[in-house]
């Protein structure tokens, strides 16, 4: 397939693809996947032969079956809602923005984004991705196969902040009428109890409304933060109900690895920034851009201030889509 031609039309349509993405992901809550999403399209990416990397073969459905990315056809289905707003961009520019924007709307750091990927039909065969009950020399078979280095095999392995095994999201659950809403739906007898206690039917009725903080009867928001709380719980040790793979001990027990776990547990501003470099390098394995692309991105600092709204409106989104439903279900 042929690359896309990057001019200003393409150019305005990445920007809209962005903003669609910012709400999409706000809105179905699914950084994590298009995370994974983007991550499993690269990182197939063989250097000595070039195959692979970046190029939505993803998509194909050949490769989705690969067992290392089962669960990711949801992903796919939620680009393809984007895909048909936006058809100029090809599909491996919009996995890897859907990749950058997850780790954005996150509030995690700003990745330069350099369109003009083409698509490809052709997969790899199972087995470049890599297999979490291996080792280290296995990561690094692996990672170095892309053309990656050490230091960012642990930085996006940090990707993994984003992973509910990994990290602590933000609750919040609501005080509404959802209990009521729920209870029509099929309404058990609790009469007896409470005339026991010599309640009446109305009294009853609004006390059983606390139920709406339980979260049994209620829909909290959910919001995921991308911090570098996994490097922390690493070092912590065994936690109770936490499942450590081969693949997280390599990171602690390599000693090419250990020094950036340890950096980056106390040092977030150091992880931000080689978290950047690195999934910026990940989401060009065998993309050179055209000048005329990376020229015409957005200066850094625009980039911050973009970024910055984008994580207010993807807040704004969460919060007014939740009050959208509850609404629709009143
Ligand atoms: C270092 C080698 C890696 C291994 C062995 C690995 C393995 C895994 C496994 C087994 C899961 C759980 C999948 C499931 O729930 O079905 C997972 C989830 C995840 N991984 Fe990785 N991964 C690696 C690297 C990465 C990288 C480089 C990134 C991103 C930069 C990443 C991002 C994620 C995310 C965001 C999830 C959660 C997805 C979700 O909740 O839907 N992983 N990974």
């Amino acid at each position: 397939m042929a690359f896309p031609v990057v001019d200003a039309d393409y150019l305005k349509e990445i920007d809209k693809a962005r903003r669609d993405l910012r709400a999409l992901i706000a809105y179905k809550n699914c950084a994590p996947i298009m995370l994974r999403l983007a991550w499993h399209d690269a990182g197939t990416y063989d250097k000595s032969t070039k195959t692979g990397g970046p190029n939505g073969s993803i998509r194909n459905d050949e490769e989705l079956a690969h067992g290392a990315n089962s669960g990711l056809k949801i992903a796919l289905s939620f680009c393809e809602e984007v895909k048909a707003k936006r058809p100029k961009i090809t599909y491996a520019d919009l996995f890897q923005l859907a990749g950058v924007v997850a780790v954005e709307v996150t509030g995690g750091p700003t990745i330069d984004f350099v369109p003009g990927r083409k698509d490809s039909k052709v997969s790899p065969k199972e087995g470049r991705l890599p297999d979490a009950k291996q080792g280290s020399p296995h990561l690094k078979d692996v990672f170095y196969r892309m053309g990656l280095s050490d230091k960012e095999i642990v930085a996006l392995s940090g990707g993994h902040t984003l992973d509910l095994t990994w990290t602590f999201p933000v609750i919040i659950i609501l005080f509404t009428a959802d209990y009521f809403r729920e209870l029509l739906k099929g309404s058990p007898h609790l009469k007896d109890v409470f005339y026991r206690m010599g309640l009446s039917d109305k009294e009853i009725v609004a006390l059983s409304g606390g139920h709406t903080l339980d979260l049994t009867w209620t829909f909290p928001v959910i919001i995921i933060l991308f911090t570098a709380d996994y490097f922390r719980e690493l070092l912590k040790g065994e936690t109770e109900g936490l499942l450590k793979l081969p693949t997280d001990n390599a990171l602690l027990d390599d000693p090419a690895f250990r020094p950036f776990v340890e950096l980056y547990a106390k040092d977030e501003d150091a992880f931000f920034k080689d978290y950047a470099a690195a999934h910026k390098r990940l989401s060009e394995l065998g993309f050179t851009p055209a000048s005329s692309a990376s020229k015409a991105t957005a200066k850094d600092g625009t980039v911050l201030a973009q970024s910055a709204v984008g994580v207010i409106v993807a807040a704004a989104v969460v919060i007014l889509s939740y009050l959208y439903e509850v609404r629709k279900r009143g």
